[in-house]
């Protein structure tokens, strides 16, 4: 039962039809925002009120605001899928509505439930539904909902007043090559998560301490950074914002497990599931970065990609680091990485049947 009714205060569009068809053709990633957001304040008093869907824009925020200051902010990422009869679809939400609770533990911010994270969705996704894209060339739209702290104090404590927003943007391929093997830089300098830290929740001062790396990695010629454990520097962690799998020539697929500093992926876990579906062996477990570039340039490793919410699934072509460099099986994109990519977009869309029951219709 959803106790937030997500009301709207206006239906005036932001965008006129001409210039959101022209977006709608060629959104890349995260640029063009939609015409609404949903929006909702918790108090420490009140608990969660003031639900509303209203004009996408800028809202003020005083200087004092706690997340301004100490990054009390969780935020998540999933898409709406247009099938070919027009429906609107979503994946998984409620797993994503289950990590927003367990992010928001971790940052000591309030659970906002499940039933209302998915109101918000469909109550956005409603007002929006123009700015769903046709199912041709895989576009969707994006959404993200957040959450921060918005009490106007500068002693260190968790808040007593947090918003929770929703907003959308239409979504292409995350990578601006498309979906190309990637380039991915292995940092020995830098570490994303800790143990005990927030490695496992989503929230924004994982990514910004992503950042510098990030800039190395694209120094070195790569498109993303991989981050190895903050203890040891020998087990692979993470992407900047991905997860990461190999398959191997005898039919594993491998991940890093899941032991707090990594973020337990929708995409990841749908993707082990699959696999095995197919008869591939799923194994999460910690991956030894020198094990694993033996493995590639042993050819045992034949495939290697990035997984996510916005990336869904792209080949990983080549590793580099300060010892060298390795490029998985001929650095092309792997046929059972496509293939993967293939079903799981193909459930997304309605072209693949829903066997799971991964999806919840929106509109
Ligand atoms: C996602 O895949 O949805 C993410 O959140 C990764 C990135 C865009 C931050």
């Amino acid at each position: 039962m959803s106790a937030l009714t997500f009301t709207s205060t206006t239906t005036t569009r932001r965008v006129g039809d001409d210039e959101r068809a022209r977006i709608l053709a060629a959104p890349g990633f995260g640029r063009h925002f939609t015409d609404f957001m949903a929006r909702a304040r918790w108090t420490a008093e009140g608990s969660w009120g003031e639900a509303e869907i209203l004009p996408y824009g800028p809202f003020e925020i005083s200087p004092a605001s706690a997340v301004l200051h100490y990054g009390q902010e969780i935020f998540e990422g999933l898409k709406a899928f247009r099938h070919a009869d027009g429906s609107i679809w979503t994946f998984r939400p409620e797993r994503n509505a289950e990590r927003f609770q367990h992010s928001a533990d971790r940052l000591a911010l309030p659970h906002l439930p499940v039933e209302d994270f998915v109101a918000s969705l469909r109550a956005l996704v409603a007002a929006d539904e123009p700015w769903v894209p046709q199912p041709e060339g895989e576009t969707s739209l994006y959404l993200r909902p957040f959450m921060f702290a918005n009490e106007e104090f500068l002693g260190v404590n968790s808040s007593a007043i947090a918003d929770y927003y929703l907003i959308a943007s239409p979504a292409g391929a995350y990578f601006p090559r498309g979906v190309q093997p990637l380039v991915v830089w292995v940092t020995d300098e830098y570490a994303r998560a800790g143990a005990g830290g927030t490695g496992d929740a989503k929230c924004g001062g994982n990514y910004a301490s992503s950042l510098l790396a990030k800039k190395q990695a694209a120094a070195q010629g790569a498109d993303e950074v991989m981050f190895l454990d903050s203890e040891s520097h020998t087990f692979v962690d993470e992407l900047s914002g991905m997860n990461v799998f190999a398959i191997t020539k005898d039919g594993r697929i491998l991940t890093p497990s899941l032991t707090g500093s990594i973020l337990e992926g929708v995409t990841r876990n749908s993707i082990l599931r699959l696999a095995e579906d197919r008869g591939l062996e799923p194994v999460e477990q910690r991956l030894d970065f020198a094990e694993l570039t033996s493995q590639i340039a042993a050819g045992e490793i034949t495939e290697m990609f990035a997984a996510g919410t916005a990336a869904v699934i792209t080949p990983i072509g080549e590793l580099r680091a300060h010892g060298g460099s390795w490029t998985v099986a001929d650095g092309g994109s792997g046929e059972t990485t496509l293939s993967l990519r293939e079903e799981l977009t193909g459930i997304q869309y309605g072209r693949v049947p829903d066997r799971h029951g991964w999806l919840t219709r929106l509109v």
